[in-house]
């Protein structure tokens, strides 16, 4: 059992053949679950932009949201690493801005790193910011800040010279110094493909097994959001109905007179 985890547990957990477990918290209360539970990442996901704000993208969420989002989490974890999310428009113009937007979440949240969607398009910006002393993790494959730009969710890389380029860009990652990257929604044939090339830890999402650990939105493994079904998704739990039917039931207490009782009251 390791202690708190660092960037250093990652690499130790991959050349010790352990899987590496992430998932999404954007508040106080579950963040402490999820870490009471012994994930050993927690992601401040800018899919916030989604579950929490109700944005059709992750386009809108602004790096004061992120910053919010990240200081509840922070405050509730003991033992995760905390990585967050560069939200859109804070890091994609110059190197300088990214920095600036990185330390604002490193000073202002408490959290351990920051996560950059892209590859070689925004190695200034990444070199900027590991040489400042932060850590940086990758996101390639499916990178939902783009959508505009191709205009779908659909697997992605599935062209010849777009694997080429995910895996020049893993390599370029691992070059520039990044600690991790996650892999979205590619096939699993290319992973296996991208970790034969690469010492990075590889965290997969909809991207197979043959990568060094998983991640997941929290409110889509609980159940919570029904409307989102893709095939890598696994659900832990239906909350959406227990919640629901636990409300309801409050509702008809109140309408029934059965709430508050005797020994409810003072
Ligand atoms: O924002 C997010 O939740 C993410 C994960 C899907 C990897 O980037």
């Amino acid at each position: 059992m390791y202690k708190r985890i660092t960037t250093n547990t990652l690499h130790e957990m991959k050349s010790k053949g352990e899987k590496i477990s992430m998932l999404t918290a954007y508040d106080f209360t579950f963040a402490r679950i999820v870490d009471e539970a012994n994930i050993d990442v927690i992601l401040v996901g800018d899919s916030a932009s989604n579950v929490i704000a109700g944005n059709e993208t992750t386009v809108p969420i602004t790096l004061d949201q992120m910053i919010y989002h990240a200081s509840s989490v922070v405050k509730a974890v003991k033992r995760a690493l905390v990585v967050v999310d560069l939200p859109f428009g804070s890091y994609q113009s110059d190197p300088t801005e990214a920095l600036r937007s990185a330390i604002r979440i490193m000073k202002e949240s408490g959290a351990h790193a920051v996560k950059m969607e892209g590859g070689s398009e925004i190695g200034d910006s990444i070199d900027k910011i590991i040489k400042a002393g932060i850590p940086v993790m990758g996101h390639l494959g499916l990178t939902p800040q783009s959508i505009y730009k191709f205009g779908t969710y659909s697997v992605r890389a599935k062209e010849e010279h777009e694997a080429k380029q995910l895996i020049e860009d893993t390599k370029f990652l691992e070059d520039k110094g990044c600690f991790a990257t996650v892999l979205e929604k590619i096939p699993s044939d290319l992973s296996k493909k991208v970790s034969k090339e690469t010492n990075l830890p590889l965290i997969g999402i909809g991207a197979g097994n043959h990568v060094d650990g998983q991640v997941l939105v929290l409110h889509d493994l609980l159940g919570l959001t029904h409307e989102f079904n893709p095939r890598f998704l696994r659900r832990y739990l239906d909350l959406n109905s227990t919640v629901k039917s636990a409300i309801q039931n409050y509702v008809d207490d109140v309408k029934n007179l059965d709430f508050p009782n005797k020994n409810e009251m003072y």
